[in-house]
């Protein structure tokens, strides 16, 4: 009988539970001995295992974070901690894992693929930074909590004639900024994969004003060179006459907790059986995840260390929609 193990790693992400669910369950339906790691690839070393049943993933489908408890773990970033790992593993007679995470889990993944073990990834991250999916496991969710976080800062906004300046997370890739400032209705959007100039989004404000708006909306990656408090440090020494009264919001973890919505139930749900039948039909060293509306798996050596680009029509169409 198979014994595989499943973990997540990495930053939480609103939907890893319904994905460990959904691999527990399949892969008990299937006959395999499923266990769960505590803490990521650090409880991987550690041998930190528990062994789970179907009953032990009920109640979870509908909670954020991850039962499971997640890391970062630089030990697991070189080959020692890695053999340590598979060490663990083969002790146990575990012949298969399943990483829940994103860029550097995948990473992770592909670096124990690469050993000999078979491996499956499943795309999980709000940052919406992986190749080889459209889009990943939390990111909707994290994205609606942004926007009703957005939509509250509108109200005060609009109340005192201000303009705030929000920051939203994504480490090195503007998607989640991107997708808030078009369905926020921001005025100004401001990413990492464009280098943006201060100067530009003071113009973008004054011209919001004369315009007539009476409030305004900007969204800043966290990854942008400048943040939300170094373009507010900015227009502040440089006296820039914005039209507004400034204010900035950083909302920071706050996008990362809350209960999955029903999309990442839904997306994270397919992928963990996806998972397991990829893994019972042979295949591993994939990273599964959605390619249109179909789930595919995707070799890991294609997706490590690469970045998912931003669509910069969408960048242009909401600089259009800020009319
Ligand atoms: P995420 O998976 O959310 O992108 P991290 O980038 O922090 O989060 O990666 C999670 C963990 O994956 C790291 O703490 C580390 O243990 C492991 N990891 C990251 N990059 C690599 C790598 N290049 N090789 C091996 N393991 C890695
Ligand atoms: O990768 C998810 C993410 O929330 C990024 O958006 C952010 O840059 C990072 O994790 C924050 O990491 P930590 O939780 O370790 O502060």
């Amino acid at each position: 009988m198979k014994r595989v193990a499943v973990l997540t790693s990495g930053g939480d992400s609103p939907g890893m539970n319904a994905a460990t669910r959904a691999v527990v369950r399949t892969g008990v339906s299937r006959g395999f001995e499923m266990f769960g790691v505590r803490r990521g690839y650090a409880g991987l070393m550690d041998g930190d295992l528990v062994p789970l049943g179907a009953r032990d993933v009920g109640g979870i489908i509908h909670q954020g974070g991850t039962v499971l408890g997640t890391s970062r773990c630089e030990e697991f970033k070189t080959v020692a901690g890695q053999h340590k790992a598979l060490a663990e593993l083969r002790s146990r007679d575990l012949s298969a894992l399943i990483v829940i995470g994103g860029n550097g889990s995948q990473a992770g993944a592909h670096a124990l693929a690469a050993q000999g073990l078979p491996v499956v990834g499943i795309a999980s991250t709000i940052d919406n930074d992986l190749v080889g999916t459209d889009v990943s496991i939390g990111t909707t969710t994290a994205l609606d909590t942004a926007l009703d976080a957005i939509d509250r800062l509108r109200v005060t906004a609009a109340s005192h004639q201000r303009a705030f300046l929000v920051e939203v997370m994504g480490r090195h890739c503007g998607y989640l900024a991107l997708m808030a400032a078009i369905a926020g209705g921001a005025e100004a959007v401001v990413v990492p994969e464009v280098p943006t100039d201060p100067e530009s989004v003071a113009l973008q404000l004054r011209s919001a004003r004369q315009r007539g708006k009476s409030h305004a909306i900007v969204v800043v990656a966290e990854g942008s060179k400048l943040g939300a408090e170094e373009l507010a440090r900015y227009f502040r020494e440089h006296g820039e006459r914005l039209g507004f009264d400034l204010r900035v919001s950083r909302l920071g973890h706050i996008q990362r907790g809350g209960a999955p919505g029903a999309y990442d139930r839904l997306l994270a749900t397919r992928f963990g059986a996806a998972a397991i039948e990829r893994l019972d039909a042979g295949e591993h060293g994939i990273l599964i995840g959605l390619h249109g509306s179909e789930v595919k798996g995707t070799p890991l050596s294609e997706i490590v260390d690469r970045s998912r680009p931003l669509d910069m029509r969408l960048l242009d169409l909401a600089n259009v929609l800020a009319a």
